[in-house]
């Protein structure tokens, strides 16, 4: 059986203190032996929001990790200093930085590499636009995307990382996918691994992305190839995030 997960990701939004006061109400809602939940927060407030997880069952990850190990690359935030604020995981490839922050595959296979160097788990984000779904080109995409970090990091890499399918035009637009086309790309994700390491496949949790909300995560979660879910807009407000949570 595979240990579902529910990641949020803050993006760039809040202040400290609402982070600080974001994560206690998160945290208050979880009992002792709970697992399967992050957040990944703005990185300026990494810090402040260890100390508020540290020794709880809130896990912290990054929003995005360096191409490199360190060095003369202004605004870049290295495996090794995420590891230092406290980041069990660093999300890599997020739509957001492939479209605003031109990320390639290249630059996203890089930084998965550069995660795992420092025992980081990096959740890989990959997904078809709006145009390449109707151009029927969804299959294509995600394999451009992930056998570009196949490539680089090779099969095994993938044995210590999480994938996120987020379907970029269902990121903060509302639209979901259905659970039959989420379950859909799921599968495939999973078949892609399968022909080069079954096992790898049968353990990798693949969590949804895209507009999930208290009211979709239960049926979206049932699907038999979608390990939990990367969830923006909805991890904002603790109460929704729990509640998904509590929908795995
Ligand atoms: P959303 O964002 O839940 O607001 O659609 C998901 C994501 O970008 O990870």
């Amino acid at each position: 059986m595979r240990q579902s997960i529910v990641m949020g990701n803050w993006k760039m939004n809040g202040s400290r203190s609402e982070g600080i006061e974001l994560a206690n109400a998160i945290i208050a809602g979880l009992n002792d032996g709970d697992k399967g939940i992050a957040v990944c927060v703005p990185s300026v407030y990494l810090s402040d929001i260890e100390a508020v997880v540290k020794n709880t069952p809130l896990a912290l990850g990054g929003q995005n990790v360096a191409d490199h190990e360190s060095g003369a690359y202004t605004g870049e935030i290295s495996a090794f200093m995420l590891k230092e604020c406290g980041c069990t995981y660093a999300l890599v490839g997020h739509s957001e930085r492939r479209t605003y922050y031109g990320d390639t595959n290249e630059s996203v296979a890089a930084r998965f590499c550069q995660a795992q160097k420092e025992g980081i788990i990096p959740v890989l984000c990959i997904g078809e636009t709006l145009e390449e779904r109707e151009s029927d080109t969804t299959f294509a995409v995600i394999d451009e995307q992930l056998n570009a970090v196949i490539h680089m990091a090779g099969i095994d890499a993938l044995a210590n990382s999480v994938i996120a399918y987020e379907p970029v035009w269902a990121i903060g637009t509302g639209k979901t996918a259905s659970d039959e086309q989420a379950q859909e790309v799921h599968k495939y994700i999973r078949q892609q691994i399968a022909a080069k390491s079954q096992a790898i496949a049968d353990n990798v949790q693949i969590v949804y992305g895209g507009s999930v909300k208290p009211g979709n995560a239960k049926a979206i979660f049932a699907m038999p190839d979608i390990d939990g879910g990367l969830i923006g807009g909805a991890s904002l407000d603790a109460t929704s995030f729990l509640a998904i949570y509590k929908a795995i």
